[in-house]
C-alpha cells in the first residue's frame, strides 16, 4: 500500500458512486492513487478506470500502484479540461462516476522542491504541473503591487494584503524574495510571528498564490461545466473541496444545474475519529450529484 497520501471521506467517496463491474469511471485527481484503488477493488472484477492527474509524479506514483489491475486502468497526465479528450482515449462516452479531490497530496506539500510549503526553504514554484506556465517567483514578478494584493485578498480574503504585497515586493526589489521562508518573512514582517494555536501568518498567502499560479478555480469551472456531460445517465459525480471559494462553486453548480440531482443538501464532512488522524480531513468537504437521465428523443419530440 502506497501511504504517503492518506485519501480523505474515502468510504463516503465509494459510497456515493456505488462502483460496479459493468461500470466505467474517472478519478480526475488521482494523486496517490488511493480513491483510485478502491474505486477498482470496489468495482472488481471488471470495472474501468481512468486516472488522470496533471502532476507528471503522481501520474508516475500512480501507474506504479495501480499496475496490478492491468487494462482495468488507464493512467494519464492532463488537467480538468482534458477529461472529454481523455475520455476518448478510453473509448468511454459517458462515465458512471467521476470523482475530483480537490488541492494537493501530502508528497507535494511536503516536498520542499515544489515550493508549496515553508517548513524548509524550497524553490518559489508551486506549479502542479512542472513542465508548463508560471511559477510563484515569475508571478510574483510580473504582478503590480495592487494586482499582488488583489490575488491574496480574492483567493484567501486576506484582509492586510495591501501591506503584504508591498512587502513582498520590497524584498523582491531588494533581491530578499529566492526561498518559500523568503516568502514567509515577507509576511511575517507583516503580520507578527506565528502564534501559538494559530495558523501560519504565512498560510493565507501561501493559498492565494497557489491557486493562482494553477489557474485552480479556472479548472474547477472548467471540470464543473463539463461534467454533466461527461456523466451517464444515473452516474455520479463526487467533488471534495478544501476552502469556502471552492465549496461554494461546486454548491452552486450541483444547486443550480437541471441535469443534475444533489444526493444531500448538506456537504459531507469527515468524522472526529477521521479529523485526528487525518489533519488535510479537517476542512474537507464533500459534494455529490447524479445525472438526471436525459430525455428520451422520441418522448422530447412529443
Ligand atoms: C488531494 S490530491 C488527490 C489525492 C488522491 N485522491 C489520493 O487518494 O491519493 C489532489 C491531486 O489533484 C491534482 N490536481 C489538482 N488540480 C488538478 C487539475 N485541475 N487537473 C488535474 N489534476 C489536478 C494534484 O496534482 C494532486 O495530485
Amino acid at each position: 500500500m502506497d501511504d504517503r497520501h492518506q485519501p480523505v471521506l474515502l468510504r463516503e467517496t465509494i459510497d456515493a458512486i456505488a462502483p460496479q463491474p459493468d461500470g466505467i469511471y474517472a478519478d480526475a485527481t488521482a494523486g496517490y492513487g488511493g480513491h483510485s484503488e478502491a474505486i477498482l477493488e470496489a468495482s472488481a472484477p471488471s470495472g474501468r478506470l481512468l486516472a488522470m492527474d496533471r502532476d507528471a509524479e503522481a501520474v508516475e506514483a500512480v501507474r506504479k500502484r495501480l499496475a496490478a489491475y492491468g487494462d482495468r486502468v488507464t493512467v494519464l497526465q492532463g488537467e480538468f479540461a482534458d477529461l472529454t479528450r481523455a475520455a476518448e482515449r478510453v473509448g468511454a462516452e459517458f462515465f458512471d462516476g467521476v470523482i475530483a479531490d480537490l488541492g494537493l497530496s501530502s508528497p507535494q506539500l511536503e516536498d520542499a522542491q515544489r515550493g508549496f510549503s515553508f517548513a524548509e526553504p524550497g524553490p518559489l514554484d508551486m506549479r502542479m504541473d512542472r513542465s508548463q506556465g508560471e511559477t510563484a517567483a515569475d508571478l510574483i514578478a510580473r504582478l503590480d503591487e495592487a494586482e499582488l494584493a488583489g490575488i491574496l485578498y480574492r483567493f484567501a480574503q486576506e484582509r492586510h494584503s495591501r501591506a503584504i504585497a508591498r512587502s513582498i515586493k520590497r524584498a523582491l526589489q531588494q533581491g530578499r524574495l529566492t526561498h518559500t521562508t523568503d516568502l514567509r518573512r515577507a509576511v511575517v514582517r507583516v503580520l507578527g510571528p506565528h502564534r501559538r494555536g494559530r495558523i501560519d501568518p504565512a498560510t493565507r498567502t501561501f493559498q492565494a498564490l497557489r491557486i493562482a499560479v494553477n489557474r485552480e478555480l479556472d479548472q474547477l469551472q472548467a471540470l464543473i461545466d463539463l461534467l454533466p456531460e461527461l456523466l451517464a445517465d444515473g452516474g455520479v459525480a463526487v467533488i471534495i473541496s478544501f476552502h469556502s471559494l471552492e465549496d461554494r462553486m461546486v454548491k452552486q453548480a450541483f444547486l443550480h444545474d437541471r441535469r443534475l440531482a444533489l444526493l444531500q443538501r448538506k456537504p459531507l464532512t469527515a468524522c472526529e475519529r477521521e479529523k485526528r488522524e487525518n489533519p488535510r480531513a479537517r476542512s474537507a468537504k464533500l459534494r455529490a450529484a447524479r445525472r438526471v437521465a436525459r430525455a428520451d428523443a422520441t418522448e422530447a419530440r412529443l
